[in-house]
């Protein structure tokens, strides 16, 4: 395996929550209602998965690596991307709120979550598919085979120090979600 692999795997696994979350979403616009538990549960997957795991290994190891190879971290596709996790916080933090808002009571809450979910979701899928065809390419292509050993290294550190048990543990929510929403 190599580092793009890696992240690849995990674009799947965040997709696969990304397809619960819009499940959820349609659900909730047809029905005006919907579980706060299981928005708790996928904000927090996103937070920690989504955000800190896979956005921070790309941020804080692959892009570095990158830019070490000669890819530019400004006006190419590493700021593109950068950007783009930025935007996609601004959403996660909008649907937070709008989650607390709804378990106030609040009647303008469930609209507000609904536009700041699907913005996320078509941001991030777009986001994901020029990572696995454009930007993985090219780490593929410029970041030395050896250095692509050593980053596998700095990955299993990430996930050891800033992640441990939470990696399983948010995979374990994922599972459940997925067969929750099975058959809707
Ligand atoms: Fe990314
Ligand atoms: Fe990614």
């Amino acid at each position: 395996m190599k580092p793009t692999d890696v992240l690849k795997n995990e674009h799947l696994e965040i997709k696969e929550m990304l397809s619960v979350l819009d499940k959820i979403v349609e659900k909730a616009a047809l029905e005006q209602n919907v579980s706060i538990e299981d928005l708790v549960d996928i904000l927090n997957f996103i937070r920690i998965f989504a955000d800190k795991c896979h956005h921070g290994k790309e941020e804080s190891i692959l892009f570095p690596a990158l830019e070490n190879a000669g890819i530019p971290r400004y006006g190419g596709p590493i700021g593109v991307m950068l950007l783009e996790h930025e935007e996609g916080r601004r959403y996660v933090k909008a649907m937070n709120k709008a989650v607390e808002e709804y378990r106030g009571g609040s009647p303008n809450a469930l609209e507000e979550f609904i536009e700041n979910a699907r913005n996320y979701i078509s941001l991030l899928e777009q986001h994901i598919w020029k990572e696995d065809n454009i930007l993985f390419n090219l780490a593929d292509q410029y970041i030395p085979v050896e250095y692509q050993v050593e980053i596998m290294e700095k990955f299993r550190v990430f996930e050891e120090k800033e992640i441990g048990e939470e990696h399983e543990k948010q995979l374990r929510v994922l599972r459940r979600l997925v067969e929750a929403y099975a058959h809707v």
